[in-house]
């Protein structure tokens, strides 16, 4: 019997998209509760391998591994890697994700599949890996209490609707029916899948919102607690997730908004 001091110890994570923004402030929350962690990446080695630094200084571990999520060869290699590494994975967090934004009828097909490829294929794609590796190992009763998490990262914008954004939101739209459907699926095998939903959270994202103050004052009426989300907010629910204190929590949508979804516009109308 191994005595857990930290809720995650002993569990090997794969966090994609994980060299910036709301993947690394889960990466670090996650290593910070005793998970190895695997820092996936698409485009930038030094972004990835600092994420690294930071979290060995803090004495956890892991690795960082280059793959592009809407491609399936690279999605199967990475996990490969990673089994090959630490023997299993215990944990997913579907996180890589971007925006390219424009008027709908001014989209091009390129950046609808592009947005599309990666927020909602990619997650296919990891988590198609991650069950079947899970499903191999099953329970590991000294590790957890299930055979795998998964944690996909959607947004508010799987039920705000999203003018300017149609790929983006039906990427999230998407996320919110694959996420449940794979939560039906595999609740049997005590695998569980739920997803968090972010509203504004201070990231390379969203840039634009919050860069100046005329348009953070704008953002903040969207927003009920008053403030932007930051990283570690989204690190805080990603833990509660991967770990066995949610352990009769399956299919849902843990919203880390602010209120987002409170439709602050109607508190002074309608
Ligand atoms: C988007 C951000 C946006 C937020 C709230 C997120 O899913 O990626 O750009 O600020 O939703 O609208």
């Amino acid at each position: 019997m191994i005595i857990k001091t930290k809720k995650l110890q002993g569990q090997v994570a794969l966090i994609t998209g994980a060299s910036s923004g709301i993947g690394a402030g889960v990466a670090k929350a996650l290593a910070n509760e005793g998970a190895t962690v695997v820092i996936n990446y698409s485009s930038s080695p030094e972004k990835a391998e600092k994420v690294l630094a930071e979290i060995k200084a803090k004495g956890g571990d892991g690795i960082t591994i280059k793959a592009d999520v809407s491609n399936e060869k690279e999605v199967s290699d990475m996990f490969q890697q990673t089994i090959k590494r630490y023997g299993t994975v215990d944990i997913l967090v579907n996180n890589a994700g971007l925006q390219k934004d424009a008027k709908l009828h001014e989209m091009t097909l390129e950046a609808w599949n592009y947005v599309i490829g990666i927020n909602l294929t990619g997650q296919f794609l990891c988590s198609r890996e991650a069950i079947k590796e899970f499903l191999r190992r099953g329970v590991v009763e000294d590790r957890s209490k299930a055979a795998g998490k998964i944690i996909c990262m959607s947004s508010v914008h799987e039920v705000i609707p999203w003018a300017g954004h149609a790929n983006y939101a039906a990427s999230k739209g998407g996320v919110m029916m694959l996420m449940k459907t794979m939560a039906q699926e595999y609740a049997p095998m005590k695998i569980r899948i739920n997803s968090i939903g972010p509203g504004a959270i201070r990231t390379p994202i969203n840039h634009a919102a919050w860069q100046t103050p005329e348009a953070y004052n704008q953002l903040l009426k969207l927003i009920p607690s008053k403030r932007i989300g930051e990283a570690d907010d989204i690190g805080g629910a990603a833990v509660w997730l991967a770990s066995d204190d949610s352990d009769y929590v399956n299919g849902i949508t843990l919203f880390v908004d602010g209120g987002m979804l409170l439709y602050p516009g109607f508190e002074d109308n309608g």
